[in-house]
C-alpha cells in the first residue's frame, strides 16, 4: 500500500490556511460568523458540527468556491482564488466517471500538461498508495464503494494539493470499511504530507484521526443563530491510537456535549472534562 517510488510530478509543500473574521451569509441569513481559524501546514484538522451549520460552506470557501461575505480566507498568505489550484476536494460520493478505468479516473486529477510517462508513473504510485495496486484497469461498476472512494482520494492527491479538503469522505461506507479508510488516510498523510481539512459527523472518527478538532455551533440559542467555532481541541495522543483509550473517552464525551448530546459518560467525566471545557481554545495532551 505504501509506495517508496518518488512522485513523478512536482511536489508543492503543505500550505497554511487562514480564516480571518470570516462571515458567510446567503441572502439575509448569516450562516457562519467570526471564524478566526489558522490551520498550520501539514495539520490534519477535523471539523464537526450539527447538520446545516456551515461545515461544507467553510470547506468550499477554502477551495475558493464562493466568496466570503466579509473577512478573508488565505492560503500561504494569499487570498484563495476561484477553484484554487492549491486545493483538492473529495466528497462522500466518489464521483468517478463510470466509463473510465480507475487509472483514467485517477489521471484526471493530475496537473494539466503532465507528460505521458510521468502520468503513468504517478498514477501507478497513487493507486499503490491507496492500496489498489494492479486494479487500475477496472471500471467503477466493478469495484466496491470503499475501492471507489480510494480512487477518489487518489484523484484528489494527484493534484499534489497543498490543502486537501474532504467533505464526509467516508460517510457512505460500511462501518468496517470506514475504519480501514481512516487508517489509510493516516498512512497517506504520513507518506504525502499535506494540510487536511476533513468534515465528519462521526466523533469517533474525529478522535481517531485528528491532530486537532474544531466544533462549529450556534453563537446563541436563537433558532436562526449563525455558527462559529465553539471548541478547538488539539490532540497530542500518539498514533496509532487505541480506539478504546480512556484519555480519548473524555475528549469524545466533551465533543458530544459540545454537539448538544447529553451522555452519561459526559456527566461522569465532567470533573476531568471541565478543565478542557473551561476555555473555547483548548489543548488536550
Ligand atoms: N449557495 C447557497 N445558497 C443559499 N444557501 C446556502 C448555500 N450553500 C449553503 N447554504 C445554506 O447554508 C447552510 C449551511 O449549509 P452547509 O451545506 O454548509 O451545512 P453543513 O454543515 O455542511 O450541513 P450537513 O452536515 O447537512 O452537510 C444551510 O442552511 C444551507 O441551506
Ligand atoms: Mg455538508
Amino acid at each position: 500500500m505504501r509506495s517508496s517510488t518518488p512522485p513523478a510530478v512536482s511536489t508543492p509543500s503543505a500550505s497554511t490556511v487562514e480564516f480571518s473574521s470570516y462571515l458567510q451569509a446567503f441572502g439575509d441569513r448569516t450562516v457562519l460568523t467570526d471564524v478566526d481559524l489558522t490551520v498550520p501546514a501539514g495539520e490534519l484538522l477535523v471539523i464537526l458540527g450539527p447538520s446545516g451549520c456551515g461545515k461544507s460552506t467553510l470547506l468550499r470557501s477554502a477551495a475558493g468556491l464562493g466568496t466570503p461575505t466579509s473577512g478573508s480566507v488565505l492560503i500561504d498568505g494569499e487570498a484563495v482564488t476561484d477553484g484554487d489550484e492549491r486545493t483538492a476536494f473529495a466528497f462522500q460520493e466518489p464521483r468517478l466517471l463510470p466509463w473510465r478505468t480507475l487509472e483514467k479516473n485517477t489521471e484526471i486529477g493530475l496537473p494539466r500538461g503532465t507528460a505521458k510517462d510521468a502520468s503513468r508513473t504517478e498514477v501507478a504510485r497513487l493507486l499503490d498508495l491507496v492500496g489498489l495496486t494492479g486494479r487500475g484497469a477496472l471500471r467503477p461498476r466493478e469495484v466496491s464503494g470503499g475501492m471507489a472512494q480510494r480512487v477518489s482520494l487518489a484523484r484528489a492527491l494527484a493534484r499534489r494539493p497543498g490543502v486537501l479538503l474532504l467533505d464526509e469522505p467516508f460517510g457512505a461506507l460500511d462501518a468496517l470499511t470506514r475504519l480501514q479508510m481512516q487508517d489509510l488516510l493516516l498512512a497517506i498523510h504520513d507518506e504525502q504530507p499535506t494540510t487536511v481539512l476533513l468534515v465528519t459527523h462521526d466523533v469517533d472518527e474525529a478522535v481517531h484521526i485528528a491532530d486537532r478538532i474544531v466544533v462549529l455551533g450556534p453563537v446563541s440559542e436563537s433558532p436562526d443563530a449563525p455558527a462559529t467555532v465553539v471548541r478547538d481541541i488539539r490532540l497530542d495522543e500518539p498514533r496509532p491510537r487505541d480506539r478504546g483509550s480512556a484519555e480519548l473517552a473524555h475528549v469524545r464525551a466533551d465533543l458530544l456535549s459540545a454537539l448538544g448530546i447529553d451522555t452519561g459518560a459526559s456527566r461522569s467525566t465532567s470533573a476531568r472534562g471541565s478543565q478542557h471545557r473551561a476555555e473555547d481554545r483548548t489543548r488536550v495532551s
